[in-house]
């Protein structure tokens, strides 16, 4: 795989106007280096996983979101906390895209995580989502980890993170998941 075709769509768990995990997925995208590319799925038409809708693609918004996820390279998950886990949202997102199992975008794909929260918030949610991609055989990055306490310190009011030293650490985390997805990826 060349770094000029490296894909990577972005994930977040969170519908929140002004969601600092949609910052971190903006500030990914305008610090991606030349020859990465970060799309970032709109989420807001998913509904709540049901078995019942799950025939042929799904419903389509998940259809879209299947497709925008098996034609990524990678994924980059930013893990908002809820309740010492990860948000419902989120859940249902890996949950969709989990079925069927063969032929799952989550199968065999590079991930990596990263979250902001209003205090301690996503450190405990990553590991949770940590865990659920052992089951999906999802290639999750061990390192570099990006857990951003106390967020409003670090954005703006419109969601911008505004800390140059975190930027630089996104930046970072987005050059890493391009190179693990080049040594993981078996395309
Ligand atoms: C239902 C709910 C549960 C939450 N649980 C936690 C929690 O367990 N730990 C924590 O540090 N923050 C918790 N928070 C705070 C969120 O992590 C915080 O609002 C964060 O900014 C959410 O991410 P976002 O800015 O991307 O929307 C909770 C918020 C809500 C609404």
């Amino acid at each position: 795989m060349s770094e000029s075709s490296m894909r990577i769509l972005g994930l977040t768990g969170s519908l929140r106007t002004g969601s600092y995990n949609m910052g971190l997925l903006r500030a990914a995208q305008e610090l991606a280096p030349a020859g990465i590319e970060i799309e970032i799925a709109d989420i807001r038409g998913v509904p709540p996983y049901n078995e019942d809708l799950n025939h042929d693609g799904g419903p389509d918004a998940v259809r879209h979101l299947k497709a925008q996820a098996h034609a990524a390279h990678a994924l980059l998950f930013a893990v908002p906390e809820y309740n010492y886990s990860m948000t419902g949202v989120q859940k249902n997102l890996v949950d969709w895209l989990s079925r069927p199992v063969e032929g799952s975008p989550l199968r065999h794909k590079p991930v990596a995580l990263m979250g902001a929260g209003a205090r301690f918030g996503t450190v405990r949610a990553q590991l949770a989502l940590r865990q659920v991609f052992l089951f999906t055989e999802s290639y999750a990055m061990i390192k570099p980890e990006l857990m951003i306490p106390n967020a409003p310190e670090h954005f703006d009011s419109d969601g911008r993170l505004i800390d140059e030293a975190l930027r630089q650490r996104v930046r970072a985390i987005v050059e890493a998941l391009a190179q693990w997805a080049r040594q993981v990826s078996l395309r």
